[in-house]
């Protein structure tokens, strides 16, 4: 926890009462707001809505917990596919959020980096996200990616493309690319790859999200759908993440050792 006091709006008590590690970065698959919706027989959008209260929840909480990195997976390449009336609905969703949450973000200290492939979304919108990462650029009490339009695919080829063409102009040599210089291509900069990610709503698949990254991630998934996901929900996925020895890839008896 920091020093600065930070203006939070989550159970802090709650929060308070865990005492296990905190993963580093935590990546969440936000799933489950159309079949909450669908349970109250409202339109799927009012789902959508509601989950935008549970993003400040978990922004705040992880805030107030010491999470370094939060990744949100808001929006995928292949939600583009989606009825052309809740694409938009959601991406107004985004702009109403980063314009509501603006204030708070950067006066927690907050640092918003928005990851996917911009060039699909409204100006209108790449502009206000522009704007809120040159603001909150220089905090550092955690960073907030938020994936829109993302696909860890598509992620995976833009990188490749891009270290291509540096080798096709003589600025590196294909020997040079190690997992570091890969890793700075993609839309994560080179960040430290996410400990623990969730995923709500009962789906147990990884949906083309941070596929590099999340070569040794731990998963959990919980039934719970995203609207309803609240700091009680966190601390269940970091107690979980608690109770797991990560090996990787050796015996437990030498980890133990460490
Ligand atoms: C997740 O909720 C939000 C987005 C993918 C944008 P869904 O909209 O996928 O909810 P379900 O899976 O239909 O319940
Ligand atoms: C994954 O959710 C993408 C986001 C949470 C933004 P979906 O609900 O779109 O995933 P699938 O297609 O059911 O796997
Ligand atoms: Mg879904």
């Amino acid at each position: 926890m920091s020093e600065t006091r930070p203006d939070l709006t989550v159970n802090e008590e709650l929060l308070a009462t865990y005492d296990g590690p905190i993963p580093r970065h935590v990546a969440i698959i936000m799933d489950g707001n159309g079949r909450w919706a669908k349970q109250r027989g409202k339109m799927r959008i009012k789902g959508h809505r509601a989950g935008a209260g549970s993003v400040r929840c978990a922004v705040e909480s992880c805030r107030y917990l010491g999470v370094d990195v939060l990744t949100l997976y808001a929006f995928s390449t292949e939600n583009w596919h989606r009825p052309r009336g809740e694409v938009s609905g959601l991406m107004t969703l985004f702009d109403v959020y980063i314009k509501k949450e603006r204030r708070r973000l950067v006066e927690n200290g907050i640092r918003l980096h928005v990851i996917g492939d911009r060039s699909r979304l409204s100006k209108k919108l790449r502009k206000a996200i522009a704007s809120l990462e040159e603001e909150s650029a220089q905090n550092e009490e955690m960073i907030l990616q938020v994936a829109v339009s993302y696909g860890g695919r598509e992620e995976i080829l833009r990188a490749t493309r891009e270290l291509g063409n540096k080798i096709a102009a003589g600025e590196i040599d294909a020997d040079d690319i190690d997992e570091e210089l890969f890793s700075s291509a993609l839309y994560t900069e080179g960040r430290i790859d996410p400990e623990l990610v969730i995923r709500t709503s009962g789906e147990q698949r990884i949906s083309n999200f941070l596929l590099w990254q999340l070569a040794y991630a731990e998963l959990y998934f919980t039934e719970t759908l995203w609207p309803d996901f609240d700091e009680a929900a966190l601390l269940e996925s970091f107690g979980s993440f608690a109770a797991r020895q990560r090996r990787f890839g050796k015996t437990g008896e030498q980890v133990e050792e460490e």
